[in-house]
């Protein structure tokens, strides 16, 4: 965790153990090498990436932000001390704390707005949609926004980490400030935690143990009336009490629009690829020349703000028409490095590849089905196409349903009847020919 003063700031783990490796040993200078092994100890990745972890740390030190020294080509330096400190200074620390956000996000705020409105209405809302769409953004934003309102008692809890269902009830009593491991057990620590406040708890990450998450979030909201409930999950909770809010990527301009530099400009996914780029890379900056492909990659990556960081960060080192025509011939940026550093491969694509073996067996034979579509679709025009005589009309029926609960498709309300649409990411991950075997075929198709 990295503190300033009495706020906790939003920095990944990667950029935490580049702070780590540097701090050990302050005034040395350490290696990109050695930095890239501590901060992704699974395998190789582009040097770009260490730039933008560094980035980031300078901007979560902001004001000192020379501590961390480049040098030339070799690697940085701290140029701070060290000292060694408790984690957590005072136990009431552990409570109420929703980390910062380090910069503001980018096309966000009528969407802020409107969940911050939905919280007065429902005091369970959940903000879904598939990885890296921006919802622990969203989440952290709204919370922040909602900081006078209680009082400055939000408690964030993050459980992307916890991995048995047992541990939940734990991390939530946890969050709210109740002593650790000790009796009695955490349901009742949270009941008693929960009186006579009037707080707001995120819960980060809950698909892994949605299930366990439901049934504790339908306790803490008969505890107290005075709780207000904000999940991010990849999946819906699925209880009675909880508003689904399917986040939407960020906004990339209509085909139908000239992709100069002037329209490209005025949509959220092109202004968060400028500014992730900027940061690899001094003096980026868009022109009539360059917006079409900018405009085609942010296209590509369906708006994700995580797909267009990751890609951005690559301009540093690439050119950016040869991203482009990697996503154009649907490889996305696999084998891209020769050194086989599948940059976005081990992340994206390893991600897509978890998320489709959890599905069960009629829903990825469904989802490979609509892979065939290339744009919108209703759940008629799903039936036609997936249904046959293994995998009847209801079948498909549900598991569209259940696929656009996943996050694996878009779903379209303001239309009647809804349109679904599959992530172009995740279409390109279907039919791409290295998954084929891995996914079933499903009958007919
Ligand atoms: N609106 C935004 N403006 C700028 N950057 C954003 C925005 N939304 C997300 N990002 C950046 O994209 C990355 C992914 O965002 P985030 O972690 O919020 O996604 P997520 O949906 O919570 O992903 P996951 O499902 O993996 O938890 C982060 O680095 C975040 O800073
Ligand atoms: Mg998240």
């Amino acid at each position: 965790m990295l503190w300033e003063g009495d706020v906790l700031l939003q920095v990944g783990t990667r950029a935490l153990a580049i702070l780590s490796a540097l701090t050990e040993a302050p005034g040395r200078l350490v290696a990109k090498r050695e930095l890239l092994e501590r901060a992704w100890p699974d395998g190789r990745v582009d040097d770009a990436n260490l730039k933008v972890q560094i980035s980031a740390l300078r901007k979560a030190l902001r004001g000192c932000e020379g501590l961390i020294r480049a040098e030339s080509s070799l690697g940085y330096r701290f140029l701070g001390e060290a000292v060694p400190g408790d984690p957590y200074p005072d136990a009431e620390r552990r409570c109420s704390l929703v980390p910062q956000l380090l910069t503001e996000p980018i096309g966000r705020d009528g969407v802020v707005a409107d969940i911050v409105g939905l919280l007065k209405e429902s005091r369970l809302v959940t903000v879904l949609g598939p990885g890296g769409i921006g919802k622990t953004t969203v989440a952290l934003a709204i919370a922040h926004r909602l900081a006078h309102t209680f009082a400055d008692e939000s408690c964030f809890v993050d459980l992307s980490r916890i991995a048995r269902d047992d541990q939940i009830s734990e991390a939530v009593a946890r969050a709210l400030g109740s002593p650790v491991g000790e009796a009695p057990p955490a349901l009742e620590q949270i009941q008693a935690a929960l009186q006579a406040r009037r707080l707001l708890l995120v819960i980060d990450s809950c698909e892994h143990v949605a299930d366990a998450i439901a049934l504790l979030v339908e306790q803490v909201l008969g505890f107290s009336n005075e709780v207000w409930i904000l999940v991010t999950s990849r999946e819906s909770l699925r209880v009675a009490a909880e508003f689904v809010w399917h986040l939407e990527p960020l906004e990339v301009p209509p085909p139908s629009l000239m992709d100069n530099a002037a329209n490209a400009a005025r949509y959220s996914a092109v202004q968060l690829f400028l500014r992730a780029a900027a940061e690899v890379s001094d003096g980026f900056t868009l022109n009539d020349e360059i917006a079409p492909t900018i405009v085609e990659v942010c296209r590509r990556l369906d708006g994700i703000p995580r797909a267009i960081e990751m890609t951005a960060s690559m301009v540093a080192t690439r050119d950016i028409g040869e991203l482009r025509r990697r996503l154009d011939q649907r490889l996305p940026l696999l084998e891209f490095d020769r050194q086989g550093d599948n940059l976005l491969h081990d992340s994206l694509f390893s991600i897509l590849r978890w998320r489709c073996d959890l599905l069960p067996f009629n829903e990825q034979a469904v989802l490979r089905r609509l892979a065939l579509f290339a744009g919108a679709f209703t759940l008629d025009a799903a039936v036609a196409v997936a249904a046959d005589d293994v995998t009847d009309a209801s079948v498909v029926r549900e598991a569209v349903v259940a696929l656009a609960n996943k996050s694996f498709l878009i779903v379209n309300h303001q239309i009647s009847p809804p349109e679904y649409r599959l992530f172009e990411t995740m279409r390109a991950y279907v039919v791409s020919p290295r998954e084929e075997g891995n996914m079933p075929r499903g009958g007919s198709i």
